[in-house]
């Protein structure tokens, strides 16, 4: 009830609590080219769309009558421990939305107890980050540099600054085929914005010449960022590096959950990167069914690409997954009012997944099971 007793307080400002209509809202403010950068897909955005028509293709088989008075969010799975099943995506270069970026998103983050999923194409550096999001739990995403040093160097900086696990993104061999940024001739990091965790590196600073400028910084990271040429056989290297759990993001086939984990992985994150990179593909939910098979019962698999709602994040829990990445979201509570707007997202998610829960008969998120959900049509 608090939601709704709070009143018109509860939203932040003057922003809508419909969490589908928060890209409209943040239309309003920002530059198309920026807009576009956020919102926008590969291609001919096939698979962002399949990303929301998989969800909307189940519906729920709410039960009754089962005594919800307490409802209990929290996640365990292996060594996963989460106080509810969401995490804030890793989402590049968030000053291009807002000045404060993923300070002001960490920090709301921190107040709703959520992990925050750190960027390795952020712009603040880590330690920024790690300071302004206090004690709170935040996670690193690694673009593995093919400079070994510049990977060893970024992964001792996470774990020098308290971050508790790395998410290895693996969907990203190369950039997504994006028209609209073609056509705006926008991509943040072309302007240096979205570097910081690479200009504050002693590795990757000795490798520039003195006094470099903004295009000898683009181009060196250009240069060492990118890794089309990595395998399966490289993941041990890492493993071996940290101890740091390590989570492979960007997988969608089943076979490719099993490798990531026979290479040391702790687990997996079901996801097509929003439909950002291949147009196309299978919709991230449809693929989480298979890759909960094939990792079985004891992984951790989370899941992103599509998430929008409390009723979104339900579904996701009965195919499979432990938790979900929330992402563009988000970013656009971030657009419109800062460290107050992502909180509100945050908020008005974690309200409707507390109602939801209530809603199906569920006194926890462990109780969300694959009965819960039937495929549209008839009951079955
Ligand atoms: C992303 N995503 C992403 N993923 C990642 O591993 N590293 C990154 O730096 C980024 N950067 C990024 C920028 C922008 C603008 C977006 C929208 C997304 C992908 C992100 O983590 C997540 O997979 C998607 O956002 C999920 O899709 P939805 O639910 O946001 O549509």
């Amino acid at each position: 009830l608090e939601i709704y007793l709070a009143g018109p307080d509860a939203r932040g400002g003057r922003l809508t609590t419909d969490l589908t209509l928060l890209e409209d809202e943040a239309r309003e403010v920002l530059p198309p080219a920026v807009h576009a950068f956020v919102a926008g897909n590969a291609g001919t955005g096939a698979t962002g769309r399949a990303n929301r028509e998989a969800f909307d293709r189940w519906r729920l088989v709410p039960r009754v009558m089962r005594g919800v008075t307490r409802r209990d969010l929290s996640v365990s799975r292996a060594g996963l421990r989460l106080p509810a099943p969401v995490l804030l995506a890793p989402i590049s270069a968030q000053t291009v939305v807002h000045p404060e970026g993923e300070l002001a998103a960490v920090r709301a983050a921190a107040d709703a107890r959520l992990p925050f999923v750190l960027s390795s194409y952020a712009s603040h550096s880590l330690e920024d980050v790690a300071a302004a999001a206090g004690p709170q739990p935040r996670w690193f995403q690694l673009y593995w540099p093919s400079d070994e040093e510049l990977a060893t160097s970024l992964v001792r900086r996470a774990e020098a600054s308290g971050y508790t696990a790395l998410v290895l993104t693996v969907d990203n061999p190369a950039p997504g085929y994006r028209p609209a940024d073609l056509d705006h001739g926008y991509l943040p990091f072309l302007r240096g914005t979205g570097l910081a965790n690479f200009t504050s590196d002693p590795v990757f600073q000795a490798a520039l010449p003195p006094g470099a400028g903004t295009d000898a910084v683009v181009m060196h990271w250009a240069s060492v960022s990118g890794n089309p040429s990595l395998t399966w056989e490289r993941l041990p290297w890492l493993r071996e590096l940290t101890d740091l759990p390590i989570l492979v993001k960007g997988v969608l086939h089943p076979d490719d959950a099993r490798l990531a984990l026979a290479g040391g992985a702790d687990g997996v994150i079901v996801s097509n990167h929003g439909g950002r990179q291949l147009d196309g593909t299978m919709a991230a939910l449809d693929c989480l069914p298979a890759v909960r098979a094939a990792v079985g019962d004891d992984v951790p698999v989370l899941l992103d690409s599509g998430v929008r709602t409390g009723g979104d994040v339900v579904k996701a829990l009965a195919l499979g997954a432990d938790a979900v990445l929330y992402g563009r979201p988000y970013l656009y509570g971030l657009a419109l009012d800062g460290q107050s707007g992502v909180h509100h997202v945050l908020r008005c998610l974690l309200a409707e997944l507390d109602l939801a829960l209530a809603l199906t008969g569920c006194g926890s998120v462990k109780a969300i099971g694959p009965d819960l959900l039937a495929p549209a049509g008839p009951f079955p």
